[in-house]
């Protein structure tokens, strides 16, 4: 297993951005409080108070979360403010961070493909060079924080990640900084179903695509993993995940934010890469019962 302690955040720098102590944390659960609120709450907030209501009660916190997610629901940002978990500053804002489930499992899917993508590079690293791609990537956090973790150099490892919107870069930028790690990152704006064309020259041996896949319809993800599965090389590993509504939240994210998920278990998900070639090697659903995690290989012979 690797090493998972990273260097800790410095006190005097205030600019610096946020890492995790440590990868082997124990994943969230509901207590058992949380748990019940969650059942007594969900039908006032899925069906029987107004949506204009509610919207105005969240607007009344002071959460940098809830105001992020009104902003651009589901985007990079709110993703980091939710992986970082401040202590709230009130209680609409510790509902959100803390009890409310999909951020407990966005937090647990960040710490299990990390721990992925970490033992697929070591796994690799003896075959030479390894080159990642991470698609839909915002800032790239699961990447670099595996690569900074197995503190490997530029000729042992280089990760290209991409996004269609480049106002994650600059922040991903300063991260890879901050880990001592740019010269093994590249950031890439663009369309990855255009993958061929954005990038013709990269042969990716794992590719990460993690937070996108539940955008996109069946016709569009198809486009995406057929245009991934084209250009890695024979062998090598995608990651990805489902995603499921155990807690019944779909309803009030969508009258509320406006997020709409994608619904798909991890069976719909290997159905998916197996019909444009890949082969699932592995399936881990996190404790909240919410992203089934499926890491998938490109058979070496068709
Ligand atoms: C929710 S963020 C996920 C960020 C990060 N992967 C995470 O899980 O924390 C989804 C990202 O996918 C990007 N995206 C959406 N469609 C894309 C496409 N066709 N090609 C590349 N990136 C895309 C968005 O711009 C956005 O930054």
């Amino acid at each position: 297993m690797a090493p998972t302690t990273a260097a800790p955040e410095s006190d005097t720098d205030s600019a610096a951005i946020w890492l995790p102590q440590d990868l082997q944390q124990p994943l969230e659960t509901m207590t058992r409080g949380q748990r019940i609120g969650n059942w007594l709450i969900n039908p006032y907030k899925n069906y029987l108070i107004p949506a204009s209501w509610l919207k105005r009660l969240l607007q009344s916190s002071q959460s940098e979360l809830l105001e992020e997610t009104f902003r651009r629901p589901g985007g990079w940002r709110a993703m980091e403010i939710l992986y970082r978990k401040d202590a709230p500053v009130d209680l609409l804002d510790r509902q959100a961070i803390l009890d409310n489930p999909i951020s407990r499992a966005s937090r647990n899917r960040l710490q299990t493909v990390t721990q992925i993508l970490i033992d697929l590079i070591q796994a690799r690293q003896s075959d030479g060079p390894v080159v990642l791609m991470g698609v839909g990537a915002g800032p790239g956090r699961h990447v670099q924080t595996a690569i900074s973790r197995l503190q490997l150099s530029a000729d042992e490892v280089h990760a290209h990640l991409i996004d269609l919107d480049d106002d994650a870069f600059e922040y991903g930028q300063q991260l890879a900084e901050q880990l001592g790690i740019s010269d093994c990152i590249s950031f890439l704006q663009g369309d990855a179903r255009e993958i061929q064309t954005v990038l013709p020259d990269v042969k990716p041996n794992i590719v990460k695509l993690i937070g996108l896949i539940e955008y996109l319809n069946d016709q569009q993800l198809h486009e995406l993993l057929a245009a991934l599965h084209t250009i890695m090389v024979r062998g090598g590993n995608l990651v990805t995940h489902g995603i499921l509504d155990p807690w019944h939240g779909a309803p009030s994210l969508k009258r509320i934010f406006n997020l709409q998920h994608i619904r798909r278990s991890g069976d719909d998900v290997r159905r998916m890469l197996e019909t444009v070639g890949f082969r699932v090697i592995d399936q881990v659903t996190e404790p909240m019962g919410i992203y089934p995690i499926v890491t998938a290989v490109k058979p070496m012979v068709e």
